[in-house]
């Protein structure tokens, strides 16, 4: 995040003996992104995150395409997922390209081992469940309609206190941030965004361990899931600053742009990656203009893969959707409102719509569990 945060114990200055009460220094770690010259931050650690007992690779981890790819609308519906599993080993990839994997979960256990994704940034959208991501900068509690973003390289734990969860997961190649043109040019996000600073939460409570022994962390990286075996607790930051952390933003935070005539999709941004954006549609008032048509006019936007998760009952612009419905509408092909959805629109004065949208400038692919799920008629759903 592009501000600065700190917590717990630190020197006056970095790089500088930091003193254990006990006898001995805490071990310094900084960790970033781009070499030295991207975002950051400076941990204490009580043992050295070095110290690996043994490594193993537990099992490749590539997602696989369908067989006979097909250029039209999809709709994969969610609901009809089966609890299963981790959160980390058993979410299910749905589209992915080069830039970003968008999966999802319904984990049903707490995971007793650690995590790292050394790859890829976490977007998770958590559409049911409660309970605190446990990372080695502080747990982060969480709860329905939260949206965390976990940067690559933080160790982190989900444990959840309910029993029926849902997670919306992006995984992201780049550095998920907030919209450039969000931002002035000292970093601070502008009176006009849709959100600020304020509604941004980082982790609240560190939680450092002193333990030896051993224990198990897995790390995603180079097409695999590792298994790394520590000499000491993983949780062990007795303080940090920088601004590379986990954090939070919940959805019913999103403050929604409206106009007089209907706003184009950009208004509903939360995050950019290098090749994609995420955006919030929010329940927000319709368009004023006296002759205003409130739903979305049609449109071909050419490189452009245009993903919706809906989390409401209802969507104005679409028909034959559930909650949990996930629809692609890929690269140029002309889509908008389903039939009686354009003129339906008119006069009304207020949605309730709730939905991500996940936007990728490069085509993405519908990975093969995603056929299970796949309402596989509804492409010809805008025929009347
Ligand atoms: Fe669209």
């Amino acid at each position: 995040m592009p501000f600065y945060h700190r917590m717990g114990s630190i020197p006056k200055k970095r790089h500088i003996q930091h003193h254990k009460a006990e006898g001995g220094i805490y071990q310094e770690h900084l960790i970033g992104n781009y070499g030295f010259t991207g975002p950051a931050s400076l941990l204490y650690h009580i043992h050295p995150p070095t110290a690996v007992l043994r490594t193993e690779h537990l099992r490749n981890w590539v997602y696989e395409e369908e067989d006979h790819p097909m250029l039209r609308m999809r709709h994969v519906m969610t609901a009809q997922l089966h609890a299963a599993g981790s959160p980390v080993m058993d979410r299910v990839p749905i589209f992915f390209n080069n830039d970003c994997a968008i999966c999802y979960s319904k984990p049903n256990v707490n995971d007793d081992y650690w995590y790292r994704n050394g790859s890829q940034d976490e977007y998770v959208f958590v559409a049911k469940g409660e309970g605190v991501l446990e990372t080695q900068m502080g747990d982060l509690s969480f709860g329905q309609d939260d949206q965390l973003i976990i940067p690559q390289g933080i160790i982190h734990r989900w444990q959840f206190s309910t029993k029926e969860n849902e997670l919306l997961i992006l995984e992201s190649n780049s550095y998920l941030r907030t919209p450039k043109r969000y931002r002035n040019e000292y970093g601070q996000l502008i009176e006009g965004a849709p959100f600020s600073e304020r509604d941004i939460h980082g982790p609240e409570k560190l939680n450092p361990r002193d333990e030896k022994g051993e224990f198990e962390l897995r790390v995603r990286q180079r097409g695999g899931m590792n298994r790394f075996i520590l000499d000491h607790h993983p949780i062990d930051v007795v303080g940090w600053d920088g601004i590379f952390f986990p954090w939070k933003f919940n959805f019913n935070d999103f403050e929604p742009i409206t106009g007089t005539i209907h706003q184009p999709p950009p208004i509903h941004q939360i995050l950019q990656g290098d090749a994609f954006v995420v955006c919030n549609f929010a329940p927000r008032p319709f368009d004023f203009h006296p002759e205003a048509i409130p739903a979305p006019y049609y449109h071909s936007n050419v490189m452009s893969d245009e993903v919706l998760y809906y989390f409401s009952a209802d969507f104005m612009s679409r028909k034959g959707i559930e909650w949990g419905s996930m629809t692609l509408h890929p690269d140029g092909i002309p889509h908008g409102p389903h039939p009686g959805r354009y003129e339906g629109s008119i006069g009304k004065e207020y949605t309730d719509e709730k939905a991500v949208m996940i936007d990728t400038f490069r085509p993405l692919k519908v990975a093969k569990p995603a056929l299970d799920i796949e309402d596989k008629h509804y492409w010809k759903s805008w025929v009347e």
